[in-house]
């Protein structure tokens, strides 16, 4: 008589666990965004806005830009709940010394966006990424 009850938990816990493996990530901006050649298309309008950014580009001098760029794939790709991985260093270790002021970082957001629209993104899924960034502006910016 005890099995039943070890036998329902067990049959509990097997559904739920099923149900978990099968829930949905929430993936709707990684698909808003293109998807993964969707954000390697804005990456590559991307980071030559940047590098052609008067108030920023300066900070760029000694970057390997192709690193740069494959880190960016990889980082907007899993902000925005895409099958990837970042393999790149900390925010904050990344951007310490560099002297990054807000104005800078706005500059940034603004090539971003930039790059977005002329990808044809929606404004709405240009938001959400946008607003993802956000919270970084604290491990960024030392300035
Ligand atoms: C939302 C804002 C930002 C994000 C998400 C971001 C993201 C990144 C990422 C993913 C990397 C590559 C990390 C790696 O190689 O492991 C990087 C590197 C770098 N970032 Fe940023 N960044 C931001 C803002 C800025 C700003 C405002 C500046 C300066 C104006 C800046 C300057 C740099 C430089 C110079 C590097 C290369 C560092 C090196 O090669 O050692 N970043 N950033």
């Amino acid at each position: 008589m005890r099995l039943l009850p070890k036998l329902l938990a067990a049959t509990l816990l097997a559904a739920s666990s099923l149900a978990f493996a099968h829930a949905p990530a929430d993936d709707s901006l990684y698909i808003g965004l293109g998807a993964k050649e969707g954000i390697r298309k804005i990456v590559a309008t991307f980071v030559p806005l940047v590098l052609a950014d008067a108030r920023i580009k300066e900070s760029f001098s000694e970057t390997d830009i192709k690193n740069l760029t494959l880190r960016l794939e990889q980082q907007f790709c899993v902000l925005a709940g895409g099958p990837c991985e970042y393999k790149g260093s900390k925010m904050t270790e990344v951007h310490d010394g560099l002297n990054v002021t807000n104005a800078q970082f706005n500059a940034l957001t603004e090539d971003l966006q930039i790059a977005m629209e002329r990808n044809g993104v929606p404004s709405r899924i240009q938001n959400k990424l946008v607003a993802l960034l956000a919270p970084m502006q604290r491990g960024i910016v030392t300035k």
